[in-house]
């Protein structure tokens, strides 16, 4: 049988015209899906990512640098990162790591313990590479030991200098108490630490990483556009409580906060992909080496960082709502930063491809978020 061109400009009028009263985003969306395929956006950077160091860092390194303009490095090392001249150094190492010709820009976080001090934060705004300030309640999650134990009673000159300097705090929204249920922890976080923080400092700004639950996105919605934000993670927006347990126990699906039960998972899905600018990329790309992911105390953290764009465009596709993907991916975070939007764009194109089993490095693999498995949006630079 004989093939036959569909002229593309009579197909564009055949669209028009069956859409007669439809909207311009309709049509916009019938544009993308059903002529191009391919979606154009400015290059997204990701508010929230884990590097790690030595030879871990070399491996996961290009995945962000591929399509991700600037990245907020998370200082949860060993050892953390608590001081501007670690920061600095580990700065280094990064851009040492980085693919030639890479244009990626690491923004430094450091991380906040009981002894920082007002000083340390004023020499880490003096350096220009230090973008914000990391609070890990201590235990929280993956290198967390040395984190905070009394927010209110040994942090306070610390968060006044922050504010003093417009530098934002990052939150690892969970409390620790081993009595308070793990699904349970970010929203009582939320009522006994973060509400009273922000009443107490209207003008510091904060950003709740990796939300998980209909009560963070309520709290985030609650208040003022610019000061309190929320990251969101892939995981936390395709993923829900039944995954870690799918067919038997699912390690490469655990992280912290954990995945939530599916309301929780449908409120925060409907938040970002409302259009609202308090929410923004940020996968929390957490690297572990296979042996410690799969054995019998296996570590928190999905490495997402090669899948996130395409998990990401998924989730806006299915909402109706690719029109607010760019938003999301590459203006909101900037725009609370304070940031220039970068200049340079990449292109997603709706075409399946396979995501490697895992990823081989000098001290030995790491399995990404859906390994195996078929995804349909491929990013690529332009
Ligand atoms: O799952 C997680 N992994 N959550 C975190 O908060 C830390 C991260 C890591 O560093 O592995
Ligand atoms: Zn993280």
């Amino acid at each position: 049988m004989q093939s036959m061109q569909y002229p593309l400009n009579k197909l564009r009028e055949n669209i028009a015209s069956s859409f007669p009263s439809t909207t311009f985003k309709v049509l916009k969306e019938v544009k993308i899906n059903i002529i191009k395929m391919e979606l154009s956006i400015t290059r997204p950077d990701d508010w929230h990512l884990h590097l790690r160091d030595g030879k871990l860092l070399e491996a996961v390194i290009p995945h962000s640098a591929h399509h991700f303009g600037r990245a907020i490095i998370m200082p949860n090392l060993k050892p953390p990162i608590t001081t501007t001249a670690a920061a600095m150094a580990y700065r280094e190492s990064i851009l040492k790591a980085l693919p030639i010709n890479s244009g990626f820009t690491p923004l430094m976080t450091l991380y906040l313990t009981d002894s920082t001090t007002p000083a340390e934060i004023k020499l880490a705004k003096e350096s220009g590479v230090i973008y914000a300030v990391k609070l890990y309640p201590a235990g929280a999650t993956t290198n967390s030991q040395d984190g905070v134990t009394d927010l209110f009673g040994k942090c306070m000159p610390v968060i006044e200098e922050m504010v003093k300097h417009n530098m934002p705090l990052l939150v690892h929204g969970e409390v620790t108490s081993p009595e308070v249920d793990i699904f349970d922890r970010e929203k009582v976080f939320i009522e006994t630490v973060l509400s009273p923080l922000v009443l107490k400092f209207p003008q510091l700004k904060v950003v709740m990483e990796h939300v998980t639950t209909m009560d963070a996105v309520k709290f985030v919605e609650s208040c003022a556009e610019g000061r309190i934000a929320a990251t969101v993670t892939p995981q936390h927006l395709v993923l829900n409580r039944n995954s870690l347990f799918q067919g038997g126990l699912q390690p490469h699906n655990y992280c912290l906060p954990v995945l939530k039960r599916e309301t929780h998972r449908q409120a925060i899905v409907s938040a970002v992909t409302s259009g609202s600018k308090r929410f923004f990329l940020g996968t929390d790309s957490a690297p572990h080496d296979r042996l410690k992911k799969e054995c019998p105390c296996g570590c928190a953290g999905i490495y997402n960082a090669p899948v996130a764009l395409a998990v990401y465009a998924k989730v806006f596709e299915e909402a109706g709502a690719l029109d607010k993907l760019e938003a999301f991916t590459s203006f909101n975070g900037p725009d609370f930063y304070g940031l220039p939007r970068n200049t340079s764009k990449i292109t997603l194109r709706k075409t399946p491809w396979k995501v490697p089993e895992s990823f081989s490095y000098a001290s030995g693999h790491v399995v990404p978020m859906f390994a195996g498995e078929m995804l349909d949006w491929l990013p690529s630079p332009v």
